[in-house]
């Protein structure tokens, strides 16, 4: 047990690994100690702890488009902390939190009208698929008790999500405690076919079929719903291509199969509209939130469910909890506040039209790269980004991490999962900005081994 000090030293605490930290490498932080210590925040740039800004290329975790320390947001934390600092959602309701509910669902598609609550996207996503679960159940439909993913999705971290989820990493360690019954439809991504592709690739939408397959397998009755991004994010933005969204659609009204839209990432003006499944005009059956809905602010996340789903859980008799789930935090009146007045920003200042206006600057920038040669991929849409570089020998994810840690000094905090770098700045960025990124980006490669 390390021993606790009177005077707080940062390096030499950091060292010691009391703070187990996140999908880290946790002994390279370790040894590198204060070079990887963040320590403020000011608009679209971090100030890292040896005085260096850098420009924060992944909004946060894709969860801080606004940028940060805007003082009309910390005005509203303290002015909601000062009027209600928390309250229960269990049973009694709060002001701020009523309202947000309402102006999510006014935000998003048609029919989609109602909000439950959760703390972050792996909740937000593990409750989705216990509403499918209770959904198909409540309508006599029991047998519907499989959950569908897709390869390379991220769905977070719970045991429902991480189970739908398909990135291998996460799931290998934790075989015995998959949820039963979950199966996978292949990712829609061919490098061989949508190499470098602006925006949405022409060629994938018959990837789609792979969930008849699994419908020919299982068999309709047993399945109750397939969660997917509609841009997969984590996994280095893997754009749909033309036609895919639709054809899922398709596929699950036919089988009465709930469609559940993961936009942990898209969701909030990521995609230039309020929901990426506005911007592919695609309807989900469910909508799940986190992230920008704050500004990562203060934690939040939400399921967004239509009418019928809502409606098939309001019966029963009427002093009866219909849904047996729920977070202490569900519904934070401290988050709500920051929401609104997070959405109240991006409204006023038109953030989301200038996500869409950035697009073009941001994927003009990053194919400019497509001449250097370990560049092996491109990919983007909205205000995302991904490329993929060309493994070194006998070394996969070393170049990833040359490129996050190279970037601390050269004055980019960039995220890099193996040797995919995803981008995904503030909407507040201005095109130079993002300019600037990409060529701060092609010299570090060129500097690579
Ligand atoms: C698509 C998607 N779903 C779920 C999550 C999990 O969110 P959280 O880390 O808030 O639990 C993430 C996080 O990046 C995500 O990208």
């Amino acid at each position: 047990m390390p021993e606790l000090k009177n005077e707080f030293d940062c390096a030499a605490t950091l060292k010691e690994g009391t703070w187990w930290m996140p999908f880290t490498a946790n002994r390279r932080v370790r040894e590198q100690g204060m070079a990887r210590v963040l320590t403020s925040a000011k608009g679209a740039y971090y100030t890292a702890a040896d005085g260096t800004k850098l420009f924060d290329t992944l909004s946060g975790l894709w969860c801080s488009p606004l940028g940060h320390a805007d003082p009309r947001i910390t005005e509203a934390l303290r002015k909601q902390a000062d009027t209600l600092d928390f309250a229960p959602g269990f049973q009694i309701a709060n002001p701020e939190t009523v309202r947000l509910s309402e102006r999510i669902a006014n935000m998003a598609p048609a029919g989609m009208d109602h909000v439950f609550f959760a703390n972050s996207g792996s909740e937000a996503d593990d409750t989705a698929l216990k509403i499918a679960i209770g959904y198909h159940r409540l309508r006599g439909e029991g047998a519907r008790f499989r959950l569908i993913g897709r390869e390379r999705g991220y769905h977070g971290v719970g045991l429902g999500g991480m189970s739908v989820g398909g990135i291998v990493p996460n799931r290998k360690m934790f075989a015995t405690i998959m949820v039963p019954g979950v199966d996978h439809i292949r990712h829609p991504y061919d490098h061989s076919k949508v190499a470098f592709s602006k925006g949405q690739p022409e060629w994938g939408a018959e990837m789609a079929e792979d969930l008849e397959r699994l419908v020919a397998l299982h068999d309709a009755s047993t399945i109750a719903a397939i969660m997917v991004e509609p841009v997969q994010g984590s996994t280095g933005v893997l754009v749909p291509p033309v036609g895919y969204l639709e054809r899922l659609r398709e596929i699950c009204t036919k089988h009465g199969i709930l469609l559940i839209f993961d936009e942990v990432i898209t969701g909030f003006g990521r995609m230039g509209e309020n929901f990426a499944s506005q911007r592919f005009n695609v309807k989900p059956d469910m909508i799940t939130f986190a992230k920008a809905v704050t500004n990562g602010i203060v934690p939040m996340g939400g399921v967004i469910v239509s009418s019928d789903i809502y409606n098939t859980f309001m019966t029963g008799p009427e002093n009866a909890i219909e849904f047996a789930h729920g977070y202490t935090y569900s519904g934070h009146p401290l988050a709500a506040a920051v929401a609104h007045t997070v959405l109240d920003i991006m409204e006023e200042e038109n953030l989301v039209s200038r996500a869409r206006a950035l697009e073009p600057v941001l994927e003009e920038a990053v194919h400019s790269l497509r001449d250097v040669p370990i560049v092996y991929d491109i990919r983007n849409i909205g205000l995302t980004a991904g490329i993929d570089l060309k493994p070194a020998a006998g070394k996969p994810g070393a170049r990833g991490l040359a490129m996050f840690e190279r970037g601390l000094k050269e004055g980019l905090l960039l995220r890099c999962t193996g040797d995919t770098i995803s981008f995904g700045p503030p909407f507040i960025s201005t095109p130079e900005q993002l300019r600037d990124m990409v060529a701060t980006v092609r010299k570090l490669i060129i500097e690579l081994d």
